[in-house]
């Protein structure tokens, strides 16, 4: 029993999940794999049943169609599949983690793949957040219930609020159907993948904390007074010339007048 559920914690990130996606977008799936995996090969199964699923892409073997792409964040022992362009007949996958001597770890997730509105979905699903800020991140989906916002490999908030990693998380819903929520005073460590979830649907988000770039005001006070000082050096010469230019030619034109009048 104990080794059992071992194996079934290998992978843990997202537990028999189900996403729903749109046809021709891509997405993002997270795998969570144990410390000890770190150096393992990790790759892309699919198919429905462990038994017959095929590679798509290897950590150590690109996918040359560029459909399925993989990377491995040993730190936090998350590796992540992009499938893009997705069709149809994309549904049934397994993240695992190879093991040299003895059967790979596998999970299941499954893709549902719409042409409709997916039933929860984010407008994106990499989001970057400043150091001490807040972020807010809206979940839309077409049923109403119960939902909440999880971190990947750890714990989840079910309320209206709590906290992850050390940044306060508020939710709400607003307008019929958007999930709102909000995480303040990030910290670089809420660097990572979430899930948004409702029952058995789900959607990661992977959020970026980063310091906040130099604010863009500099930029533009240099562009104020740096760029256009420049640009009048260059034009003075030309532009006074023309000013003489017009007024000579007025006063020749003023002159022929006069002489033309008597
Ligand atoms: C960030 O969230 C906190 C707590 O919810 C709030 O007090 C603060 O005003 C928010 N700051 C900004 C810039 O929205
Ligand atoms: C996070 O954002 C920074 C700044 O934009 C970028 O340099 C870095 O590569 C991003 N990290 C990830 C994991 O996307
Ligand atoms: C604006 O110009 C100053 C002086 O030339 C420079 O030190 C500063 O880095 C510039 N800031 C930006 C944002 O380019």
């Amino acid at each position: 029993m104990a080794l059992y559920l071992r194996i079934l914690y290998i992978i843990t990130g997202l537990t028999g999940i189900e996403v729903s996606v749109k046809t021709g977008k891509s997405i993002s799936i997270p795998c969570l794999y144990e410390s000890k995996y770190k150096n393992h090969v990790k790759y892309l199964c699919e198919g429905y049943t462990w038994g017959s699923c095929r590679y798509a892409v290897k950590t150590n073997k690109p996918d040359p169609s560029g459909k399925y792409s993989i990377s491995d964040d040993k730190n936090q022992q998350i590796f992540t599949v992009t499938i893009k362009q997705l069709a149809y007949e994309n549904a049934d996958y397994w993240c695992v983690v190879e093991i040299n001597n003895g059967p790979d770890h596998g999970k299941y997730f499954k893709l549902s793949v719409t042409s409709w509105t997916p039933s929860l979905y984010v407008d994106h699903q990499r989001i970057t957040g400043y150091i001490g800020e807040n972020i807010t991140i809206r979940c839309r989906h077409s049923y109403s219930g119960k939902m909440k916002w999880c971190r990947l490999g750890y714990h989840c908030v079910t309320g209206s609020s709590g906290s992850i990693d050390g940044a306060a998380v508020t939710t709400h819903m607003s307008k019929p159907n958007v999930f709102t929520v909000t995480m303040s005073g990030l910290k670089s460590e809420n660097s990572g993948w979430y899930w948004c979830a409702k029952g058995d649907i789900q959607i990661p988000v992977y959020l970026n904390v980063t310091e906040k770039p130099i604010t863009s005001k500099y930029s533009k006070l240099n562009y104020t007074f740096c760029r256009v000082p420049f640009d009048l050096k260059i034009l003075i010469i030309p532009l006074s010339l023309l000013i003489v230019a017009i007024i000579v030619a007025f006063l020749i034109w003023f002159i022929i007048k006069q002489s033309k009048c008597y």
